[in-house]
């Protein structure tokens, strides 16, 4: 019997952006059905971190294991087949498009229609207010509005992971607290949660696993000290 029960493992992964190595071997281990967080200063890697798992930035040795399989350097595709969904940093939603037309847009690697309509169901169950803003454009959205469409782009995949960088940047304290109560209702529902948090103090709170990255290393943090 494994030891732990990790969904995704971080292998001495060396990765960068072309010439420029950010990290220099990493180890990582995401427990399944946990929340695990990364914390650190800017600019100490942590975004990728992510991006080594979802091919983003170059990985030039090490692996990334998802259930013991390898998925080093599969496209995002084949990621989001694999039950792995990503949330970037930054501008998530198309503010241009409609909030229906944005789920849609999630829902492009579903090929039946049925089903795709099925789970934009699910997801206006969820959450309600994108039903109600189902033809509204983006633009028009909240900030914890637009989380919950992101979100909501990110579920109809049905994912297992759901991976997210900073979602908490330029919300208020108070949609940053409905936040973290959304990513903690997805941990009970049995999905595994990877985020990068700049909140480093709400990370810890709600992260059943909290790393830190600092001076090009990571290490586990420890509540009651490290
Ligand atoms: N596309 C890129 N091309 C070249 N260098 C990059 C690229 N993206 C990031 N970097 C560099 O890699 C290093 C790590 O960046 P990264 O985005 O992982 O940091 P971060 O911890 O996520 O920072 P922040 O908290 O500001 O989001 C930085 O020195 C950054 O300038
Ligand atoms: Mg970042």
């Amino acid at each position: 019997m494994k030891k732990e029960d990790n969904m995704i493992e971080l292998k001495n992964i060396k990765a960068g952006y072309g010439k420029f190595e950010v990290l220099h071997g990493m180890n990582m281990e995401i427990p399944r059905g946990k929340i695990t967080a990364i914390i650190g200063p800017n600019g100490s890697g942590k975004s990728t971190v992510i991006k080594s798992i979802y091919n983003i930035a170059d990985v030039y040795s090490g692996k990334v294991l998802l259930n013991d399989e390898d998925i080093t350097n599969l496209q995002a595709h084949e990621l989001i087949r694999h039950g792995v969904a990503y949330i970037p940093q930054g501008k998530r939603i198309f503010e241009e498009l409609t909030v229906l037309e944005n789920l849609e847009l999630g829902a492009e690697f579903i090929n039946d229609k049925e089903l795709c309509e099925t789970r934009i169901k699910e997801v206006f169950r969820k959450y309600p207010v994108l039903e109600k803003r189902q033809k509204k454009l983006a633009y028009g959205l909240s900030g914890g509005e637009r989380q919950q469409l992101a979100l909501g782009r990110a579920l109809i995949q049905k994912p297992e992971v759901i991976i997210m960088d900073e979602p908490s940047i330029g919300l208020s304290p108070i949609l940053q607290k409905d936040l973290f109560l959304m990513i903690q209702e997805l941990r009970d529902e049995g999905l595994t949660i990877l985020i990068v948090e700049q909140n480093a103090k709400k990370a810890i709170e709600i992260a059943d696993k909290t790393y830190i990255l600092e001076n090009k290393k990571i290490r586990e943090v420890y509540l009651g000290g490290y």
